[in-house]
């Protein structure tokens, strides 16, 4: 594949699931051809209608020669073997969030070809616009400490995301933030506490996580990361997702939550923006775009991979607690 000036030919794989199919849409949107959906689900044809898309069952009939980029929305633990297969016969390729649901699922995707050239993960959180104005303010900024509270709206907590391989909301959902916060700071956290709950819906996976950590350079990263049966009055990806970020610093407080930002200085000033809600999966479409005529993919496995290993401490962390409380 060699950087070309006709409209990027995209696949999209899991096409017609929650995210699959806002990637399609996403893409169609952003003046890429939508050339072929995998999806093996009958929901899948009306879609690929809707696009003028082909639709095959599997990602073995994909062909480098006729593809610029192959974006992948699996459940979690099926992505890293697909997306290692597709770059060893050179595609490019976007893949969901996180590049696995643990750091050993990731290791088959460590050792495929170009990963770190031709792979960028989905993280959308970076190309809100509040995410590059929080990450400029807080360079050169003594932080004290980032609290997160991220919570995505969810009926049931049912198929893959209830299977305990796929590891639980802080896998899933938090990891978003995970991602975003360790990519302002340097080396391994420590962590402090955690806790984990499965009490809203009674699955077998941890349904509401809340932990502490702290980086080297003394910050705390508290978070707190739950499926919620109840909608959110305001929240991202057209209200299904409500997220704060506070940063506190000796300079000042940012308060980046959802589409507002409000910043609190020192010598007393303030400051709020408001965006128009974003369409997180269009803008990260069109960066995607740039990525695959031969740009530097916005996230990378190396960064996505600290988050996995991260959310793999959390995990180990919240169980080991859980399995030490002693009944009454
Ligand atoms: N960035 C975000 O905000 C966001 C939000 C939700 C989900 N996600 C991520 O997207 C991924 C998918 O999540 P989802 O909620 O869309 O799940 P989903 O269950 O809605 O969709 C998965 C789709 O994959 C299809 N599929 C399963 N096996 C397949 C196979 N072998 N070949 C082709 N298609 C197959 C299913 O039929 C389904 O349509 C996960 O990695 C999740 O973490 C990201």
């Amino acid at each position: 594949m060699t950087a070309t000036s006709h409209a990027p030919r995209v696949a999209v794989v899991g096409a017609a699931g929650w995210a699959g199919s806002r990637h399609a849409r996403a893409f169609a949107a952003a003046g890429a051809k939508v050339t072929v959906l995998v999806e093996k689900d009958e929901r899948g044809l009306a879609l690929a209608q809707e696009l003028g898309a082909r639709l095959v069952p599997s990602t073995a009939e994909l062909h480098p020669e006729h593809l610029d980029l192959v974006v992948v929305a699996l459940p979690t633990t099926m992505q890293p073997v697909i997306c290692a297969d597709l770059l060893n016969r050179g595609f490019r390729v976007l893949t969901e969030k996180p590049v696995a649901a643990d750091a050993e699922g990731a290791a088959v995707l460590a050792a495929a070809s170009g990963v770190n050239e031709r792979l960028m993960v989905g993280y959308t959180l970076h190309h809100h616009p509040a995410a590059a104005l929080v990450s400029q303010w807080i360079r050169n900024k003594s932080v004290i400490a980032v609290s997160v509270r991220s919570v995505a709206h969810k009926q049931n907590v049912h198929s893959w995301r209830a299977d305990p391989k796929e590891g639980g909301v802080a896998v899933v959902n938090g990891i978003h933030a995970i991602e975003l916060v360790s990519s302002w700071f340097d080396g391994d956290p420590k962590l402090l506490a955690s806790s984990a709950s499965s009490s809203l819906y009674g699955s077998p996976v941890p349904e509401h996580v809340v932990c502490a950590l702290e980086f080297p350079e003394g910050v705390v990263f508290t978070m707190q990361s739950y499926w919620s049966p109840w909608r959110e009055p305001q929240g991202l990806n057209q209200g299904d997702w409500s997220l704060t970020v506070d940063v506190l610093t000796s300079e000042g407080r940012m308060l980046w939550s959802n589409d507002s930002l409000r910043v609190w200085e020192r010598d007393g000033g303030q400051n709020e923006k408001t965006f128009d809600p974003s369409d997180l999966f269009l803008l990260q479409a069109e960066a995607a775009l740039k990525f695959c005529r031969g740009g530097t993919p916005a996230v990378t496995f190396a960064q996505a991979l600290r988050a996995t290993e991260i959310s793999d401490a959390v995990r180990a962390d919240a169980l080991s607690r859980a399995e030490g409380m002693v009944s009454p």
